[in-house]
């Protein structure tokens, strides 16, 4: 392609956010809300974002959220999750109520891709910039009063931007959390040594969310729509998908969902990957602030990525309001620790639960020590209602109703 000069002027605005999913999206409607101008840049195409499937619930936190923006209506698609998680031990079914019980609206199945199309709709309708398909942005003076954000646009010209502040909303593989100084941001991360394959499949989806344990292996089935179901299977962690035909998905789905007439379907996606975490500290650099994916991934299991995106979006859009609004700094430089207080909360969670689904049934890998002590966990969750009401606190994401007060010693 032929190589245009740099349009002559850098273009203003408040905010340059970079990457449209759902990190991105709902930073850009957040602070259209605000009223405060915002552009964002996005490598793929609209109809690439668009498609695009990962995660499947947003939880009563996030739900609540959207609503106090008064967007919880036009961008949240799906039914109510009504609250009950399936826990299938060795064949035999355990219900567990994930809802805390608050007044207020609960959990939704929505799934990722609705989020994102429903909120792409909406920031359209709301005269919203949305820029697809740009190469080779890069982050310029991060650290002065006016940072500059760098892009191609598709006929090839380049485009400069100045701003108040970027959001890095670009997802793991993102490209501004390389413009940080080496040394700047630790990363911690783990790798979880346990593989998943992920099938996508026109089959009826279950009663309720199901997380199935026994010695064959983790297997999980949940829904994905009114015809349509997302499963998971434990496998070696670097499998590839090709060693799984759809025969061998069905089967190990019957034998460890212990529902030897599950229905099948036609399998539409078919991904492995490796269970990993990682948290980058800080969360901000200088103007730039890391939103989702871009500072941290979680476990998938307790389904918890997506919506500590949409925590990092409602703190960073809050804080850039009180900026502008009230000229009060507090929610900018509180950013990064009240995001690392609840991502590493949510780590936690995902953790404790991943260790619990696999280690309880599997001793192979985790041995019967740790085993046993799964199975005592799960059994405390199903039998303790002090335990269960901790697991639900943290499925919903919301904070205790109340802080008791802590004994004081004599
Ligand atoms: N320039 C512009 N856009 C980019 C660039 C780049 N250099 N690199 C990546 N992007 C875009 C990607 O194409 C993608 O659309 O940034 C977006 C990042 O979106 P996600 O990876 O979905 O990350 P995020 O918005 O933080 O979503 C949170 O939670 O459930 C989990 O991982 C799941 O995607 C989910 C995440």
């Amino acid at each position: 392609m032929q190589e245009r000069e740099l349009t002559e002027e850098s273009e203003p605005t408040t905010v340059v956010v970079i990457g449209a999913g759902p990190a991105g999206l709902t930073v850009a409607n957040l602070l259209r809300r605000c009223g405060i101008d915002c552009i964002v840049l996005e490598r793929r195409s609209r109809e690439y974002v668009a498609q695009r499937q990962r995660a499947g619930i947003v939880e009563s936190r996030a739900v609540r959220m959207f609503e106090s923006w008064g967007l919880a209506d036009q961008v949240l698609g799906g039914p109510p999750h009504d609250g009950i998680l399936e826990f299938r031990v060795d064949g035999e079914s355990h219900l567990v109520d994930d809802s805390d019980g608050s007044a207020g609206p609960g959990a939704r199945l929505c799934p990722q891709q609705v989020l994102v199309q429903k909120l792409t709709t909406v920031h359209l309708a709301d005269g919203g910039d949305l820029r697809y398909e740009v190469a080779d942005v890069s982050l310029h003076d991060l650290t002065g009063d006016r940072p500059t954000v760098r892009y191609r646009s598709t006929d090839g010209t380049l485009h400069a931007i100045t701003c108040d502040f970027i959001a890095g909303c670009d997802g793991d593989h993102g490209v501004t959390r390389t413009a940080v100084p080496d040394g700047v941001l630790t990363a911690h991360a783990l790798d979880h040594g346990i593989g998943w394959l992920t099938v996508l499949a026109d089959a009826p989806p279950p009663a309720h969310p199901l997380l199935a344990i026994s010695p064959h292996g983790f297997a999980a089935h949940f829904p994905r729509g009114p015809h349509s179901s997302r499963y998971y299977l434990q496998c070696p962690p670097d499998d590839h998908p090709d060693a799984w035909p759809d025969h061998r998905v069905w089967d190990a789905l019957r034998t460890r969902l212990a529902d030897p007439a599950l229905t099948a379907g036609p399998i539409t996606d078919r991904e492995s990957f490796r269970l990993r975490s990682l948290v980058h500290d800080p969360m901000q650099y200088g103007r730039l602030f890391l939103v989702g994916d871009a500072a941290h991934i979680v476990s998938p299991m307790g389904g918890k990525g997506m919506n500590l995106a949409l925590y990092d979006a409602d703190l960073f859009a809050r804080a850039v309001r009180d900026h502008i609004r009230d000229h009060d700094d507090t929610g900018l430089r509180s950013y990064s620790q009240r995001c690392l207080r609840r991502v590493w909360n949510d780590q936690e969670f995902s953790h404790w639960l991943t260790r619990t689904v696999h280690d309880a049934g599997d001793d192979t890998a985790s041995g019967a020590f740790l085993r046993n002590l799964a199975l005592a966990r799960l059994d405390r969750l199903f039998t303790s209602p002090t335990v269960a009401q901790a697991f639900a606190e943290l499925m919903t994401g919301l904070e205790p109703p109340q802080h008791r007060p802590v004994p004081t010693g004599r």
